[in-house]
């Protein structure tokens, strides 16, 4: 039987359509890309007719990355070039999505990546040894053990740096030189001391603007990138519709047979989007929370409430559920926060609760939980 993952990597998850593009791409490429650029576009963000797969079958090209088209569009370009990507935005707003599609529809891989934390050091970007084998035979490249941006480097791939600003800046800056030379320093290797960079290398960095700045970061490392910056979703609809394409996903992976109700996709996408931006749709004040608003959070609290129901063996979603995940996810950083949720329902879920009814009725009803 075949082996599952919980959260297969993007080039298995979408290997079927990956494949088809590759085989109905005969568009420009750069050397050791494993599509073109066009055909990179078409992977994140959809393409109108669906292609033939290699088994003959007809396979649609789902849109994967929703909200800016020429954003995606530059990310590409600026991967053809020697300049590296740095994605940078709030929390969940899709660049480590963003960073996995990219990697996977260029390079056929994801995870040939540095996550960045405090405790990242250059032995974790670069390479490390095998202490045994150093030891047996002294600094050869056999006991050599490649890091992420030395397999990046020797087989012409991109090398994904996740939360790059969580890193120190001294271990950040070891990427400057490789950046503008393409060449790795091996001192310890006599004879192989330089690793020439094969066309197709190339940086995709993530930077979420809560955590430590990236203004922190040395004015010479951000030179050697391009730098993108990923919005939340603006629009209400389109957030609906991530929510309800992202649930559906994971639904079907976890086997969860529960119908999906669009009227509350269109809730919870309100209301985040009315929370993070501060006023309602008629004009009302809101007070922000200081949580991160993200669709992600917002597609996890569907999640979790959808679970619940399926779980427990319920007929449909439970708004009450619904109101107490809201909770945890909005108030878990201050209890500020769940007065500004609070003030939120009192003002304007009230007044939709009035006018529109509905599950606004039922969500303004469920507001005993706000506790
Ligand atoms: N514009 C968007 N298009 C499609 N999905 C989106 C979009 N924005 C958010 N999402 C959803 O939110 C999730 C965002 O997760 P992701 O981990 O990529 O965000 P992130 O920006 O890397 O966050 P963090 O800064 O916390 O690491 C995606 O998996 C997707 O479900
Ligand atoms: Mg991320």
């Amino acid at each position: 039987m075949e082996q599952k993952f919980i959260k297969p990597p993007v080039e298995e998850r979408y290997k079927k359509e990956l494949e088809a593009l590759a085989m109905n791409d005969s568009s420009r490429k750069p050397e050791n890309w494993r599509l073109s650029p066009k055909a990179v576009r078409a992977f994140i963000l959809g393409s109108d007719i669906p292609l033939t797969a290699p088994d003959g079958s007809k396979i649609e090209i789902r849109k994967k990355f929703f909200g800016n088209d020429a954003l995606v569009e530059r990310c590409i370009i600026t991967l053809t070039g020697s300049r590296g990507l740095m994605l940078v935005g709030e929390p969940g707003t899709a660049k480590t999505m963003l960073s996995e599609l990219l990697s996977a529809a260029i390079s056929g891989v994801s995870t040939n990546t540095v996550q960045g934390t405090a405790g990242t050091t250059e032995d974790m970007i670069k390479y490390s040894w095998n202490y045994a084998l150093l030891l047996a035979k002294g600094p050869v490249r056999e006991a050599l053990v490649p890091s992420p941006l030395y397999v990046g480097m020797s087989k012409g791939i991109i090398t994904r740096f996740e939360e790059i600003t969580r890193t120190p800046a001294e271990i950040q800056d070891s990427l400057i030189s490789v950046m503008s030379d393409k060449v790795l320093n091996i001192p310890e290797l006599e004879d192989e001391g330089l690793l020439f960079a094969c066309p197709g290398f190339n940086i995709i960095g993530t930077a979420n603007t809560r955590d430590k700045g990236v203004n922190e970061m040395s004015s010479a490392l951000k030179r050697r990138f391009n730098f993108e910056t990923v919005e939340p979703v603006k629009d209400v609809r389109l957030e609906k519709q991530i929510i309800l394409n992202e649930v559906q996903e994971s639904a079907v992976e976890d086997k969860i047979g529960m119908p999906l109700d669009t009227d509350v996709a269109e809730l919870l996408a309100m209301t985040y989007h009315e929370l993070r931006e501060g006023i309602s749709d008629t004009g009302i004040k809101i007070e922000r929370p200081s949580a991160v608003m993200s669709t992600a959070e917002a597609v996890s609290v569907y999640y979790q409430t959808l679970s619940n129901a399926w779980y427990y063996e319920q007929k449909k979603m439970s708004i009450d559920d619904l109101t107490q995940n809201l909770v945890n996810a909005v108030c878990k950083d201050t209890r500020d926060d769940l007065e500004k949720l609070k003030a939120y329902f009192n003002t304007v879920v009230k007044q939709r609760a009035e006018k529109v009814g509905g599950l606004w009725k039922q969500i303004y009803f469920s507001k005993k939980y706000l506790k």
